[in-house]
């Protein structure tokens, strides 16, 4: 049965009280789009309408390119039901079954979904929507039944009465339709309500009504959070964090406190390999195996430790290479370098990357040893197996093995301290 998508991410996300388009809004280093679109392109679609309202010339400069979704725009939000309608157009009349997501719920998998789909063709249901049980439902569609648990209706926050109120089925806003009767009731959908919007959920009743096949599926709570405020934001993040360091866990990765290491989506990590507490790596960061990170460290997009390497603590890394076995153990930041192998940086020592203009590149060669609170001020390239005084400023190139100093002489001035009391 050929199936369509339709993702819903056109309102304004008031809630979350910012100027950035709320499905822009990122989640471990990816946006909140990516990850419907990630899950919706695991069910294999033929084709996907994502429907942008608020913001859209921003999300659309800003969709990731491996899922090709059409875009289309609902000029004005009338709900959710007036977004799918605008939708359909685009799909040219399909005939098979049409799976609608929104774009605020980024952390529905790949694996429920699919359950989604096979559940309602298996069935050959009219719709099956996923369920889910809150304890705090507030701000969510309720799920009403018959006193024989069949499904009813879908009540929302602002229509539903304090009996109502009290349900703790949810609806989180993912279903899958047949085509044709999605068509058919989407057309009976009246503003008719508290809020004066169109409303999607409106279809499942009406279907119920007509004693169509309406079938649900219930899922784990945390799948289907919606995030409509900052605050369920960070909830969304630690969510995420919580399934990223499991997975890392299960492939071999020591994590010594996996509630303050914070690893984003596209980072990649080698067996063997230990984070320390307090760690943050983020973007498309990779480590090798047998490597140790931290404690209290930050490495930054573009960083690549190697193999049996060791970043220790407060350091900060950027774009930079460092390669098997060498060390950068105590507060040090390196940006835009490519350091080898055996290399030792000193405590303190920093890559002086940025001149106020323009961002300079260090090289630090295999076996090199920078004494501590070196200051690399880049363009410099410190050779095979040289050494750096520590306290040393470095501006032009160290050949190899050759030692690079650059400190002034010392002076001491003889019972400074009394002289200074008399004065
Ligand atoms: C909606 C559901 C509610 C469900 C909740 C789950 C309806 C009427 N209510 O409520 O039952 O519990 O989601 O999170 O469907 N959107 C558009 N165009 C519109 C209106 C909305 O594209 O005209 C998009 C929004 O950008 C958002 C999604 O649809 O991604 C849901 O809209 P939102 O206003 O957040 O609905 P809720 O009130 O949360
Ligand atoms: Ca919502």
């Amino acid at each position: 049965m050929s199936l369509a998508c339709i993702i819903l991410a056109a309102g304004q996300g008031t809630r979350m009280k910012s100027s950035l388009p709320k499905v822009l809004h990122n989640v471990c280093g990816k946006s909140m789009i990516y990850y419907v679109l990630s899950s919706a392109y695991s069910v294999k679609p033929a084709r996907c309408i994502l429907v942008l309202g608020h913001g859209n010339k921003e999300v659309s400069q800003q969709l990731p390119e491996q899922f090709p979704a059409k875009t289309v725009i609902q000029r004005q939000q009338l709900g959710t039901a007036h977004a799918v309608s605008v939708a359909v157009k685009k799909l040219g009349g399909h005939k098979g079954d049409i799976l609608v997501l929104y774009g605020d719920t980024p952390l529905i998998t790949p694996q429920t979904l699919k359950s989604l789909v096979r559940t309602h063709q298996k069935n050959k249901a009219d719709v099956t929507m996923l369920t889910t049980i809150l304890d705090n439902p507030t701000g969510y569609g309720r799920i009403v039944r018959s006193k024989d648990g069949r499904f009813a209706a879908i009540v929302e926050q602002a229509d539903a009465s304090s009996n109502q109120k009290k349900i703790k089925e949810v609806n989180p806003g993912i279903y899958i339709f047949k085509a044709t009767k999605l068509l058919s009731f989407i057309k009976k959908v009246s503003k008719n309500n508290a809020q004066g919007e169109y409303y999607l959920t409106d279809v499942v009743g009406y279907l119920a009504s007509a004693k169509a096949k309406v079938e649900t599926l219930d899922v784990c709570a945390d799948e289907v959070q919606g995030i409509n405020s900052l605050a369920e934001l960070a909830l969304a993040e630690k969510i995420m964090r919580g399934r990223i360091n499991e997975g890392w866990m299960a492939k071999g990765v020591t994590l010594v406190d996996p509630e303050t290491t914070y690893i984003d989506y596209d980072v990649k990590l080698g067996p063997d390999t230990t984070i320390l507490p307090g760690c943050l790596i983020r973007g498309n960061t990779k480590i090798g195996s047998e490597a140790t990170i931290g404690p209290f460290s930050h490495l930054r997009e573009g960083t690549v430790i190697k193999n049996g390497a060791k970043v220790g603590a407060f350091c900060e890394i950027k774009n930079s290479v460092i390669a098997e076995n060498s060390k950068v153990p105590h507060l040090s930041y390196i940006g835009d370098a490519v350091v080898g192998k055996n290399v030792n940086i000193g405590a303190g020592s920093i890559t002086c990357n940025y001149d106020g203009k323009k961002k300079h590149k260090t090289i630090i060669e295999d076996g090199a040893f920078l004494g501590s609170d070196t200051m690399l001020i880049a363009p410099v390239k410190i050779g095979k197996g040289a050494i750096t005084g520590a306290a040393s400023a470095i501006t032009s190139d160290v050949p190899a093995g050759a030692l690079g100093l650059e400190r002034s002489k010392q002076k001491n001035i003889k019972n400074y301290n009394v002289k200074k009391k008399q004065r």
